[in-house]
Protein backbone atom coordinates (compact mmCIF):
# COMPACT_ATOMS: atom_id res chain seq x y z
CA UNK A 1 0.00 0.00 0.00
CA UNK A 2 1.64 2.83 -1.14
CA UNK A 3 -0.74 5.61 0.69
CA UNK A 4 -1.00 6.46 3.76
CA UNK A 5 -3.98 8.89 2.96
CA UNK A 6 -6.46 8.50 -0.16
CA UNK A 7 -9.40 10.34 -0.33
CA UNK A 8 -12.31 10.44 -3.04
CA UNK A 9 -14.66 13.37 -3.48
CA UNK A 10 -14.60 13.83 0.57
CA UNK A 11 -17.33 16.11 1.42
CA UNK A 12 -18.72 17.35 4.86
CA UNK A 13 -21.66 19.48 4.99
CA UNK A 14 -23.10 21.21 8.15
CA UNK A 15 -26.10 22.24 6.89
CA UNK A 16 -26.33 24.51 4.29
CA UNK A 17 -22.39 24.83 4.66
CA UNK A 18 -20.11 22.51 2.94
CA UNK A 19 -16.69 22.56 5.58
CA UNK A 20 -14.89 20.24 3.19
CA UNK A 21 -15.76 19.88 -0.95
CA UNK A 22 -15.23 16.80 -3.10
CA UNK A 23 -11.96 16.36 -2.37
CA UNK A 24 -9.71 14.20 -3.89
CA UNK A 25 -6.13 13.54 -2.30
CA UNK A 26 -3.52 11.29 -2.01
CA UNK A 27 -0.56 11.43 0.57
CA UNK A 28 2.66 8.70 0.50
CA UNK A 29 3.85 6.98 3.37
CA UNK A 30 6.41 8.42 4.87
CA UNK A 31 5.57 12.26 3.77
CA UNK A 32 5.01 15.16 6.00
CA UNK A 33 2.30 16.89 4.49
CA UNK A 34 0.91 20.51 5.44
CA UNK A 35 -2.72 21.55 5.21
CA UNK A 36 -2.70 25.11 4.82
CA UNK A 37 -5.52 27.41 4.91
CA UNK A 38 -7.19 30.52 6.68
CA UNK A 39 -9.57 30.03 9.17
CA UNK A 40 -12.48 28.41 8.36
CA UNK A 41 -10.74 26.95 5.13
CA UNK A 42 -11.71 23.12 6.31
CA UNK A 43 -9.13 21.99 7.71
CA UNK A 44 -10.09 20.87 11.34
CA UNK A 45 -13.05 19.09 9.67
CA UNK A 46 -10.92 17.45 7.27
CA UNK A 47 -8.78 15.68 9.71
CA UNK A 48 -11.61 14.98 11.97
CA UNK A 49 -12.64 12.72 9.36
CA UNK A 50 -9.26 10.91 8.16
CA UNK A 51 -8.97 10.62 11.98
CA UNK A 52 -12.89 8.85 12.44
CA UNK A 53 -13.86 11.51 14.94
CA UNK A 54 -16.52 13.18 12.16
CA UNK A 55 -18.78 11.26 9.64
CA UNK A 56 -18.46 12.31 6.19
CA UNK A 57 -21.68 13.93 4.31
CA UNK A 58 -19.65 11.81 1.22
CA UNK A 59 -17.12 10.41 -0.53
CA UNK A 60 -14.70 8.07 0.73
CA UNK A 61 -11.52 8.22 2.81
CA UNK A 62 -8.99 5.46 3.15
CA UNK A 63 -6.14 6.19 6.18
CA UNK A 64 -3.43 3.03 5.83
CA UNK A 65 -5.17 1.15 3.55
CA UNK A 66 -8.39 1.31 5.83
CA UNK A 67 -12.02 2.85 5.29
CA UNK A 68 -12.63 5.56 8.00
CA UNK A 69 -16.23 4.38 7.37
CA UNK A 70 -16.31 0.66 7.61
CA UNK A 71 -12.74 0.20 9.16
CA UNK A 72 -13.02 2.54 11.74
CA UNK A 73 -11.37 0.92 14.77
CA UNK A 74 -8.32 -0.71 12.00
CA UNK A 75 -7.80 3.14 11.19
CA UNK A 76 -7.77 4.13 14.97
CA UNK A 77 -5.37 1.69 15.96
CA UNK A 78 -2.96 2.76 13.41
CA UNK A 79 -2.94 6.58 14.05
CA UNK A 80 -1.91 9.49 16.63
CA UNK A 81 -3.75 12.92 17.16
CA UNK A 82 -2.59 15.63 18.32
CA UNK A 83 -5.69 18.17 18.44
CA UNK A 84 -5.90 21.50 19.47
CA UNK A 85 -7.83 21.14 22.74
CA UNK A 86 -5.19 20.38 25.61
CA UNK A 87 -6.11 16.96 26.97
CA UNK A 88 -3.85 15.98 29.33
CA UNK A 89 -4.66 15.46 33.28
CA UNK A 90 -2.75 18.35 35.09
CA UNK A 91 -2.49 16.34 38.64
CA UNK A 92 -0.42 13.84 36.58
CA UNK A 93 3.46 13.31 36.28
CA UNK A 94 3.87 12.98 32.64
CA UNK A 95 4.85 9.29 32.60
CA UNK A 96 1.79 9.01 34.48
CA UNK A 97 -0.18 10.73 31.02
CA UNK A 98 1.45 7.96 29.06
CA UNK A 99 1.08 5.16 31.04
CA UNK A 100 -2.50 5.25 31.07
CA UNK A 101 -2.48 5.97 27.16
CA UNK A 102 -0.21 2.99 26.95
CA UNK A 103 -3.18 0.70 29.19
CA UNK A 104 -5.55 2.20 26.50
CA UNK A 105 -3.66 0.68 23.49
CA UNK A 106 -3.23 -2.39 25.13
CA UNK A 107 0.27 -2.43 25.76
CA UNK A 108 1.76 -4.01 29.40
CA UNK A 109 5.13 -4.12 30.99
CA UNK A 110 8.19 -3.91 29.60
CA UNK A 111 6.92 -3.05 25.93
CA UNK A 112 5.07 -0.38 27.32
CA UNK A 113 8.04 1.06 29.20
CA UNK A 114 10.03 1.51 25.98
CA UNK A 115 7.60 3.14 24.53
CA UNK A 116 6.97 5.82 26.63
CA UNK A 117 10.72 6.37 27.16
CA UNK A 118 10.92 6.38 23.35
CA UNK A 119 8.26 8.49 22.39
CA UNK A 120 9.58 11.34 25.58
CA UNK A 121 13.21 10.77 24.56
CA UNK A 122 11.80 11.78 20.80
CA UNK A 123 10.24 15.44 22.30
CA UNK A 124 13.16 15.74 25.01
CA UNK A 125 10.90 15.39 27.77
CA UNK A 126 12.90 12.19 29.38
CA UNK A 127 14.19 14.32 32.31
CA UNK A 128 11.11 15.98 33.23
CA UNK A 129 9.30 12.90 33.31
CA UNK A 130 8.12 12.74 36.66
CA UNK A 131 7.20 16.35 37.01
CA UNK A 132 3.38 17.02 37.53
CA UNK A 133 2.22 18.35 34.19
CA UNK A 134 0.44 21.34 36.22
CA UNK A 135 3.99 22.72 36.74
CA UNK A 136 4.97 22.49 32.26
CA UNK A 137 4.59 25.42 30.18
CA UNK A 138 2.49 25.24 27.32
CA UNK A 139 5.07 24.22 24.96
CA UNK A 140 5.95 21.43 27.22
CA UNK A 141 2.46 20.27 27.30
CA UNK A 142 2.25 19.90 23.43
CA UNK A 143 5.03 18.11 23.17
CA UNK A 144 3.97 15.82 25.55
CA UNK A 145 0.58 15.78 23.96
CA UNK A 146 3.05 14.91 20.62
CA UNK A 147 4.90 12.18 22.79
CA UNK A 148 1.47 11.01 23.25
CA UNK A 149 0.10 11.11 19.74
CA UNK A 150 3.24 8.80 18.99
CA UNK A 151 3.58 6.12 21.45
CA UNK A 152 2.16 3.62 20.00
CA UNK A 153 3.77 3.86 16.79
CA UNK A 154 1.18 5.03 14.80
CA UNK A 155 1.64 4.69 10.91
CA UNK A 156 0.26 8.04 10.44
CA UNK A 157 0.38 10.88 12.69
CA UNK A 158 -2.18 13.95 12.77
CA UNK A 159 -1.43 17.26 14.39
CA UNK A 160 -3.88 19.88 14.24
CA UNK A 161 -2.37 23.11 14.69
CA UNK A 162 0.56 22.00 16.79
CA UNK A 163 2.38 24.99 17.40
CA UNK A 164 -0.44 27.58 17.23
CA UNK A 165 0.02 30.14 20.55
CA UNK A 166 3.77 29.06 21.02
CA UNK A 167 6.89 31.16 20.83
CA UNK A 168 8.98 30.66 18.68
CA UNK A 169 11.90 28.82 20.00
CA UNK A 170 9.30 26.44 21.56
CA UNK A 171 7.66 25.93 17.64
CA UNK A 172 11.17 25.18 16.46
CA UNK A 173 11.51 22.69 18.92
CA UNK A 174 8.31 21.18 17.76
CA UNK A 175 9.99 21.12 14.09
CA UNK A 176 12.68 19.09 15.28
CA UNK A 177 10.53 16.93 17.53
CA UNK A 178 8.17 16.04 14.28
CA UNK A 179 10.91 15.90 11.75
CA UNK A 180 12.92 13.04 13.92
CA UNK A 181 9.81 10.75 14.37
CA UNK A 182 9.53 11.47 10.62
CA UNK A 183 13.03 10.60 9.96
CA UNK A 184 13.65 7.97 12.85
CA UNK A 185 10.14 5.93 12.92
CA UNK A 186 9.24 6.56 9.02
CA UNK A 187 5.96 7.84 10.57
CA UNK A 188 3.68 10.07 7.92
CA UNK A 189 2.83 13.40 9.33
CA UNK A 190 -0.40 15.42 8.36
CA UNK A 191 -0.38 18.98 9.99
CA UNK A 192 -2.98 21.77 9.65
CA UNK A 193 -1.16 25.14 10.06
CA UNK A 194 -1.92 28.65 9.21
CA UNK A 195 1.83 29.73 10.09
CA UNK A 196 3.05 29.52 6.05
CA UNK A 197 6.76 29.52 7.34
CA UNK A 198 6.33 26.71 9.23
CA UNK A 199 4.37 24.82 5.83
CA UNK A 200 7.54 25.97 4.15
CA UNK A 201 10.55 24.63 6.44
CA UNK A 202 8.71 21.54 7.68
CA UNK A 203 6.62 19.75 4.96
CA UNK A 204 7.54 18.28 1.74
CA UNK A 205 4.50 18.99 0.10
CA UNK A 206 1.44 21.17 1.42
CA UNK A 207 -2.09 21.50 0.27
CA UNK A 208 -3.74 24.28 0.37
CA UNK A 209 -7.04 24.85 1.38
CA UNK A 210 -9.92 27.17 0.81
CA UNK A 211 -13.94 26.83 1.16
CA UNK A 212 -13.38 23.13 2.17
CA UNK A 213 -11.08 22.50 -1.35
CA UNK A 214 -7.42 22.23 -2.34
CA UNK A 215 -6.89 25.07 -4.37
CA UNK A 216 -3.07 23.86 -5.05
CA UNK A 217 -1.19 20.50 -3.67
CA UNK A 218 2.98 20.77 -4.28
CA UNK A 219 6.02 21.26 -3.08
CA UNK A 220 6.33 24.63 -1.14
CA UNK A 221 9.51 25.23 -3.57
CA UNK A 222 7.25 24.73 -6.95
CA UNK A 223 4.29 26.68 -5.63
CA UNK A 224 6.73 29.37 -5.70
CA UNK A 225 7.01 31.11 -8.93
CA UNK A 226 9.85 32.99 -9.46
CA UNK A 227 10.71 35.64 -6.55
CA UNK A 228 7.12 34.76 -4.97
CA UNK A 229 7.54 33.88 -1.10
CA UNK A 230 5.07 30.80 -0.01
CA UNK A 231 3.10 33.57 1.60
CA UNK A 232 2.90 35.44 -1.92
CA UNK A 233 1.41 31.93 -2.98
CA UNK A 234 -1.42 31.70 -0.53
CA UNK A 235 -2.39 35.02 -0.50
CA UNK A 236 -2.58 35.07 -4.16
CA UNK A 237 -4.71 31.53 -4.38
CA UNK A 238 -6.98 32.76 -1.30
CA UNK A 239 -7.53 36.02 -1.45
CA UNK A 240 -6.91 38.58 1.28
CA UNK A 241 -10.11 39.05 3.48
CA UNK A 242 -10.20 38.76 7.02
CA UNK A 243 -11.64 35.00 8.26
CA UNK A 244 -13.24 34.90 11.31
CA UNK A 245 -13.51 31.56 13.05
CA UNK A 246 -16.59 30.56 14.58
CA UNK A 247 -15.52 28.80 17.66
CA UNK A 248 -16.47 25.25 17.09
CA UNK A 249 -13.53 23.80 20.05
CA UNK A 250 -16.53 22.68 22.18
CA UNK A 251 -17.54 20.57 19.94
CA UNK A 252 -14.37 19.10 19.08
CA UNK A 253 -13.90 18.43 23.04
CA UNK A 254 -16.84 16.60 23.64
CA UNK A 255 -16.02 14.60 20.29
CA UNK A 256 -12.41 14.18 21.53
CA UNK A 257 -13.73 12.95 24.97
CA UNK A 258 -16.38 10.22 22.75
CA UNK A 259 -12.98 9.08 20.90
CA UNK A 260 -11.17 8.92 23.77
CA UNK A 261 -13.31 6.29 25.45
N1 LIG B 1 -19.69 21.50 14.33
C1 LIG B 1 -19.86 22.44 13.40
N2 LIG B 1 -21.11 22.87 13.09
C2 LIG B 1 -21.30 23.80 12.12
N3 LIG B 1 -20.31 24.38 11.41
C3 LIG B 1 -19.06 23.98 11.67
C4 LIG B 1 -18.75 23.01 12.69
N4 LIG B 1 -17.42 22.82 12.73
C5 LIG B 1 -16.92 23.66 11.79
N5 LIG B 1 -17.87 24.36 11.16
C6 LIG B 1 -17.69 25.33 10.06
O1 LIG B 1 -17.07 24.65 8.98
C7 LIG B 1 -16.10 25.48 8.35
C8 LIG B 1 -14.74 24.81 8.41
O2 LIG B 1 -14.31 24.79 9.76
P1 LIG B 1 -12.95 24.11 10.23
O3 LIG B 1 -12.85 22.77 9.61
O4 LIG B 1 -12.90 24.19 11.70
O5 LIG B 1 -11.87 25.08 9.55
P2 LIG B 1 -10.32 25.31 9.90
O6 LIG B 1 -9.86 24.20 10.76
O7 LIG B 1 -9.66 25.33 8.56
O8 LIG B 1 -10.24 26.65 10.58
C9 LIG B 1 -16.15 26.81 9.07
O9 LIG B 1 -17.00 27.66 8.35
C10 LIG B 1 -16.75 26.46 10.41
O10 LIG B 1 -17.44 27.56 10.95
MG1 LIG C 1 -8.96 24.19 12.65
Amino acid sequence: MEYAIETEKLTKKYGELTAVDGLDLRIKRGEIFGLLGPNGAGKTTLISMLCTMLEPTSGKARVNGFDVETQASEVRKSIGIVFQDPSLDDELTAWENLDIHGELYGMRGGAKQKAIENALQIVELYDKKDELVKHYSGGMKRRLEIARGLMHAPAVLFLDEPTIGLDPQTRRHIWDSVRKMNREKGVTVILTTHYIDEADVLCGRVGIVDHGKIVACDAPSKLKTKGESLEDVFLRLTGSDIREEKASNQTMRLRMRAWNR
